[in-house]
């Protein structure tokens, strides 16, 4: 099983649109995948009780179920959304269980200024520093035509940690949340932009799958 961490502690970066999108993926290359709710709020919980039943099924864990629930799925893929404000302890212990940490990044300035201290914390990890978990960023809700887009890039671009991929900014996440959907759930005629964007960031992820 490989475990799928989705974290900033910035409220709103993206965290729970970049987790469903990405486990409905998964689901949708037939592998077996939970969707982990960290957050309180049950945001991926929600989704996923208003998903509809033809599409490719997610199985879902919060904390308040027994642990041994997540072994009898047998999973390929544990994705985990995680709440704003994950610090500490709590995410000391969500990184220890994680292969993969997916940072998702808003062009803002209180959202990069988050991202650096998140980022600042983290690489103190022992872990971090050999290299056992393999760190993306993502660049979420981008307007290309903005020049706050080009900061975000450069934002990104300076850390060690590779930026993935861009997400552009788009109802079409809304509307999925909202019918417990993911991009790829649509049909071609509303989601090509958006599969195309996402092709980078499953490639790394299928990379670094070990
Ligand atoms: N690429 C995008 N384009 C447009 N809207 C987006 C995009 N990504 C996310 N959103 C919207 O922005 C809002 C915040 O996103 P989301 O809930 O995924 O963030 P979060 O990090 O999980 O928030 P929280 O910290 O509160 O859990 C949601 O309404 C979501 O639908
Ligand atoms: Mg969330």
């Amino acid at each position: 099983m490989q475990t799928i961490l989705v974290a900033n502690p910035k409220g709103g970066s993206g965290k729970t649109t970049l987790a469903t999108n990405l486990a409905g993926w998964l689901a949708g290359r037939k592998q077996r995948v939970v969707l982990a709710d960290f957050d309180p709020l049950r945001s991926a919980t929600e989704w996923l009780a208003r998903r509809p039943p033809l599409f490719p099924a997610i199985a879902s864990w919060t904390p308040n179920d027994d642990r041994q629930e997540i072994k009898e799925h047998n999973p390929h893929w544990l994705v985990i959304d995680t709440p704003a404000g994950l610090h500490g302890e709590s995410l000391r212990d969500a990184m220890r269980r994680a292969d993969i940490l997916l940072l998702p990044v808003s062009p803002s300035a209180f959202d990069m200024g988050a991202t650096q201290h998140f980022l600042d914390q983290i690489r103190e990890y022992k872990a971090v520093k050999k290299g056992e978990i393999a760190i993306g960023l993502v660049a979420m809700r981008v307007d290309p035509r903005t020049h706050s887009a080009g900061e975000l890039d450069e934002f990104l671009n300076a850390f060690e940690f590779p930026l993935v991929a861009h997400l552009r900014a788009t109802q079409v996440y809304v509307h999925c949340a909202r019918d417990g959907l993911t991009v790829f759930d649509l049909p071609r005629s509303r989601a090509e932009q958006d599969w195309e964007q996402w092709r980078p960031l499953t490639r790394w992820i299928a990379r670094q799958a070990r």
